[in-house]
């Protein structure tokens, strides 16, 4: 087999075979096939697009390039979430006890924040004592104990995703369907997932800034997971601006415990309540999405949502008394509002944008090497759709530096007031093949 004739075939607009696939990757992992021909197979892919047997095939070849991890030691169908990426996205918080709370066994392989994005690994360090350096066998363990617990990312997974992803970022090939989707869903498959629910982000913070787009790549994953015998639904849900009201660490571990209680904000709650009636249901804990989601209502209405909060704290050498006292979580120094300067609605609240600005308070990483400070980051008073009067607190920031006029600057340029304007839809569609 050469390379040279895959390019070829593929710019030809014809189909690849799963042989000339496992060739392919396994090529491009140990370094036989060279960056520039795998460019040009990427761009070939862009114009000409993968059937679903080629996308399966491209999927699992990834998968395979590396280690897998092995959760056949815990009982029951291990359900994963992954989420397109978002602004203050609270729901792995929530969801994760939520959902054992129902004895679906969550056994998490978590990252740390990059850029406007936060990381689960993050928001949980910010009670005092809990920990991720755990072992494969405690992880196993505790996820048979108390049907949760988060480990921090090893291993050498999905290599030749790692090396295709950094290709693609410089070869203008990021945005294909068919390589985001094989993308990530090679690595959850990767991390031992059985069944997976997505939550594919779409509006102005998000991947895909269309409602279209989202639903093809929606479409796409799932049948990606069906094809490789991993039931998959997904979620198309509105990122146009950030969810729920927290942006930084420690002010989103009080959002979930908020939200675990029926407290929280109302979009934060409702996709939680959608995401997981599909994971507890994919689960086989539920036999409809109606029942699924009765059930998830009454764990949070009785305390048991949050009982499996603390169990899972304390299972990690977390302080789990932060549950009930939160003002033991890190507290910033100062609380600075940012006034509205005219009356209306909030027309915008562009949640990139206001992601940056969490990040340059201390809240997220500029590089990997960044360190964060868990205590700061931004509360929004008002989301899309709320009146403003002048005057009105539009954001409150939690700082610890006096000296926050760059901050400022952003939230204003990012949080627009007009004359009128309506709340986004939350959830677009729900795709189940
Ligand atoms: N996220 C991924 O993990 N892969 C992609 O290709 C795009 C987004
Ligand atoms: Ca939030």
């Amino acid at each position: 087999m050469r390379m040279v004739d895959l390019i070829e075939k593929k710019r030809e607009g014809h189909a690849l075979t799963t042989e000339e696939i496992q060739f392919i990757i396994k090529g491009y992992t140990n370094g036989d096939v060279p960056d520039y021909q795998m460019s040009a197979l990427a761009m070939a892919i862009f114009f000409k697009d993968m059937n679903d047997q080629e996308r399966a095939d491209l999927t699992m070849a990834m998968v395979n390039s590396g280690d897998t991890i092995d959760l056949s030691e815990i009982e029951g169908i291990k359900v994963d979430k992954h989420s397109t990426g978002g602004v203050g996205d609270t729901t792995t918080l929530v969801l994760a006890p939520l959902v054992a709370a129902l004895d679906v066994p969550v056994a998490k392989m978590s990252g740390r924040g990059l850029g406007h994005t936060g990381g689960t690994i993050d928001k949980l360090e910010s009670i005092e004592g809990f920990h991720v350096e755990i072992t494969n066998e405690q992880f196993i363990e505790l996820v048979n104990k108390d049907k949760i617990a988060v480990i921090g990312q090893s291993g050498n997974l999905t290599p030749a995703d790692k090396k295709l992803y950094a290709l693609r970022d410089v070869t203008a090939t990021v945005n294909s369907i068919p390589l985001i989707a094989s993308s990530i869903m090679s690595k959850k498959i990767a991390a031992g997932a059985d069944a997976i629910v997505l939550d594919v982000k779409t509006g102005a913070g998000a991947f895909m800034k269309t409602v279209e787009d989202a639903k093809e790549l929606a479409h796409a994953m799932v049948s990606i997971g069906n094809n490789v015998g991993r039931k998959t639904m997904a979620v198309i849900s509105d990122m146009s601006q950030p969810l729920g009201f927290a942006i930084g660490n420690a002010l989103e571990v009080k959002e979930a415990i908020d939200t675990l209680q029926g407290k929280g904000p109302k979009d934060l709650e409702e996709l939680c309540l959608v995401l997981g009636s599909q994971m507890v249901y994919l689960a086989g804990k539920a036999s409809s999405l109606e029942e699924a989601e009765a059930k998830l209502k009454e764990v949070m209405a009785n305390g048991k949502a949050l009982e499996k909060f603390k169990v899972f704290l304390a299972g990690q050498g977390g302080d789990a008394s932060v549950v009930d006292q939160p003002e033991k979580l890190p507290q910033a120094k100062f609380k600075i509002e940012v006034p509205a300067k005219e009356n209306g609605v909030v027309s915008e609240i562009v949640a990139d944008e206001i992601g940056t600005a969490a990040m340059i308070l201390g809240a997220g990483r500029a590089t990997k090497e960044s360190e964060i400070d868990l205590a700061v980051g931004l509360m929004l008073n008002k989301k899309i759709g709320d009146k403003v009067e002048a005057g009105d607190s539009l954001v409150t920031i939690h700082s610890n530096k006096e000296n926050v006029e760059d901050v400022m600057n952003i939230i204003y340029k990012n949080i627009k007031i007009a004359d009128k304007a309506e709340a986004p839809t939350l959830v677009y569609s729900v795709v189940t093949e």
